[in-house]
């Protein structure tokens, strides 16, 4: 697959069958084309089947039975008068029946080519039930991970965001959309979703424009270039304008300045929430608000429908509005050749679930595991060496919950569990006992805590598997509290007391605050939701059949209050240091006011999370050296080309994630302390040497200035590179303006 070409040739909305089947359409079959009606558990139920008839509907949402998905697509094509076929949408976030990890475990990967891969495979199970329109990517950088939609998201930084998500859109999309397997992807959440207050779900996003194009818009941009054929309006309110009637975002930024022709959905009502949020006083206005911003269809709502003919009719809406969000979406039908070829024949399909899929599960699995800890290198198990394991934890055999959130059709009799991975890798020579300890990951009774205990003192190492079930993860479902749930860290305190060594397995849909667990715990691999193949690449990973290689792609924090913590912060008028700042047992009660370090920091946290951004472990180590730079002085407008070299220092061959990373120093506005500009995950052998090249050109180094427009400016910029984003190893350089 050519994994580098955008989306391609797409039927422009100036075609002439558009303009034509325009010219045909009456008002009401055009506000029809606007509309996305429910089908969910009631199908094809008779409100659908009259508007089908109708034409007074242009996509279904939630039918994912391909018999019906047929009928429906019949109806519309032979029995309404225009005869025009139905977009089919549905959330296939990360996998369809083979569920793959959640989109932030994706993210740990590092790895495009096998995000594209894994949106491929989603694309093909989910065409073959008659699906042709995903609600993905989720594209909202997230800081928060209070913020339960953190787990669909590809984490804190733009960069990684956009390079993922724009590789998902071309595994949805693929060569052509007008291919049987091909799905149109949608970028969601546009704009600003992840800045929610509190990390509490829906709320006001206040974020600045320069806050917005530097950060919340690339990941956006990204996916319009690679092509997206949809994007989907964020519920929130950003700014005081929510983004479903915020014509700044959808005309200005997404059509004039990136000079799209997406369309542009609403999400689920968020036409009408308008009036529930006060912008507008009824669905009329809300209507109104809505069109003349720019969202073309409305998600599941009755807005439209109810009031844009009588808006038109008024004069209140220019009917041009109309024909120019029916023409984007007529084109998209023409762009997926329904119109020539409306029905699904499954047939042509491979079963879901399988080989090639299940394999790209499991290899999703394996590269998105992050080892933050191996103390003594505990890791990887010697199944030689182990006469019994003991294998604890209420995720431990989980099924349904290692597939995370939004999994609408992902199969959990497909999932193999971490303990099932074990008995079937080690199980023939090392005996496995296995104790839950705890009914869910809530479960507050630790009455077999001590059950847990002694099958810890009988065996020679301990595996606890540990996290959050999938329900506590995805949309509004918030924490305000991260640490483990129920008496999750109890378990591990009693464990450790046995003296046994305890590898933690973190399955979770967010960073969590593992500050109080960690410390008891010999090694911890974070493993996510990690979906159907979970259990394979957990075992083989502890046992060393596979080397972990995943990074993480969003902060953990050593405590809730930090957040929002990440590693692209500013830098502040009082930036923290290890000598400039005091902890809260250290204080000397008479301490005068302006002793304690006067930078930004916390006395009981420090100002660092517990793992950064960028980090994770192997069972190998990597040494960079020799980081040069062509030039160290370059002209404003030309690349920027660094070299360094990179060495497998140890025993094993490994992957490393090389990351590069920016720091502008002065500029028209603050510029951030580091940005992520470029990574590659690198595979070397054992001692094997390599000179890695980075070439940052002008656009890598641009950002937008008070005047919104994106340019890299003149001066000094420090460069480093390495395994995370604390990395030490830097050069400096200039650019420089005539
Ligand atoms: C939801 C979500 C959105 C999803 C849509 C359809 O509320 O916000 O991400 O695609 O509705 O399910």
């Amino acid at each position: 697959m050519d994994r580098s070409r955008p989306s391609p040739s797409r039927v422009e909305i100036d075609d002439p069958r558009v303009t034509s089947l325009l010219g045909e359409m009456t008002l009401t079959e055009k506000i029809g084309q606007l509309h996305q009606i429910n089908a969910g558990e009631a199908h094809l139920h008779d409100h659908l089947a009259w508007a089908l008839r109708e034409g007074r509907v242009g996509s279904v949402i939630n039918e994912v039975e391909v018999d019906i998905v047929n009928e429906m697509q019949r109806m519309a094509v032979e029995e309404s008068r225009l005869g025009v076929p139905l977009l089919i949408g549905r959330d296939v976030i990360h996998g369809f029946k083979t569920v793959m990890p959640i989109p932030l475990a994706q993210a740990a990967s590092w790895d495009p080519p096998l995000v594209q891969d894994a949106a491929r495979i989603a694309a093909r199970e989910a065409a073959a039930s008659g699906v042709n329109w995903t609600f993905s990517p989720m594209l909202d950088v997230s800081r928060d991970p209070r913020w339960g939609r953190i787990a669909e998201s590809f984490g804190e930084d733009p960069t990684l965001a956009g390079a993922l998500g724009a590789a998902m859109v071309r595994g949805y999309q693929g060569d052509s959309l007008a291919n049987p397997v091909s799905l149109a992807a949608c970028a969601k959440h546009f704009a600003g979703y992840g800045a929610v207050e509190g990390g509490r779900d829906y709320a006001a996003t206040n974020v600045p424009e320069n806050e917005l194009r530097n950060v919340y818009l690339p990941p956006f941009q990204a996916a319009v270039e690679a092509g997206v054929a949809t994007l989907m309006t964020s519920f929130s309110d950003i700014d005081g304008v929510p983004a479903t009637a915020n014509r700044w975002l959808l005309r200005t930024v997404l059509r004039d300045e990136w000079g799209s022709d997406a369309m542009v959905v609403s999400d689920w009502d968020s036409v009408r929430q308008l009036a529930i949020h006060g912008l507008a006083a009824n669905d009329r206005e809300s209507a109104y608000q809505a069109i003349t911003a720019g969202v073309d269809m409305e998600m599941h709502g009755e807005a439209y429908v109810g009031h844009l003919e009588a808006l038109i009719g008024q004069g209140v809406v220019a009917l041009e509005l109309i024909d120019q969000a029916v023409a984007r979406i007529l084109a998209l039908k023409y762009s997926l050749h329904l119109f020539d070829r409306p029905y699904t024949d499954v047939g042509s399909f491979p079963p879901p679930g399988a080989a090639d899929a299940r394999a790209v599960a499991k290899r999703a699995a394996l590269e998105s595991a992050v080892l933050v800890k191996n103390a003594s290198d505990v890791l990887p198990l010697n199944a030689q060496a182990l006469d019994r394991l003991a294998v604890i934890g209420p995720l431990a055999d989980a099924a349904h919950d290692q597939l995370g959130t939004w999994i609408f059709d992902g199969d959990p009799g497909m999932s193999i569990t971490p303990l099932q991975a074990l008995r079937e890798l080690v199980g023939d020579h090392v005996d496995i006992a296995y104790e839950p300890a705890l009914a869910t990951s809530r479960d507050r009774d630790m009455q077999r805590i001590e059950t847990a205990a002694t099958l810890a003192r009988q065996a020679d190492a301990v595996v606890v598997c540990l996290g959050e079930e999938a329900i506590l993860s995805g949309e509004a479902h918030c924490r305000a509290d991260i640490d483990l749930p129920g008496a999750q860290t109890a378990l591990v305190r009693g464990l450790a007391e046995e003296g046994r060594p305890v590898i933690g397995v973190i399955m979770a849909g967010r960073p969590l605050t593992l500050s109080g667990v960690v410390e008891h715990l010999d090694a911890v691999l974070i493993a996510w939701h990690g979906g159907a193949m979970a259990g394979p690449a957990i075992a083989e990973l502890l046992f060393g059949h596979a080397a972990p290689s995943g990074k993480l792609p969003a902060s953990f924090p050593r405590m809730v209050g930090q957040v929002p913590i990440y590693h692209s912060h500013k830098r502040t008028g009082k930036p923290p240091s290890p000598e400039t700042i005091a902890h809260i047992d250290d204080i000397d009660p008479r301490a005068p006011q302006l002793s304690l370090g006067m930078t930004s920091f916390h006395l009981d946290a420090g100002y660092t999370p517990l793992f950064p951004f960028g980090y994770g472990l192997t069972y190998t180590t990597f040494t960079y050296h020799d980081l040069r730079l062509e030039q160290a002085r370059v002209r404003l407008g030309e690349d920027v080309v660094a070299h360094v070299e990179l060495e497998n220092t140890g025993s094993r061959e490994g992957v490393e994630v090389v990351q590069w990373y920016v720091r502008d120093l002065v500029g028209s506005v603050t510029r951030p302390v580091r940005e992520l500009k470029a990574f590659e995950r690198v595979h070397l052998a054992a001692g094997e040497r390599r000179s890695i090249t980075c070439r940052l050109t002008a656009q890598d180094l641009a950002f937008a200035g008070r005047d919104g427009r994106r340019r890299a400016e003149a001066g000094e910029f420090h460069l480093w590179v390495g395994g995370d984003s604390q990395a030490p190893v830097r050069a400096d350089f200039w650019l420089e303006d005539d």
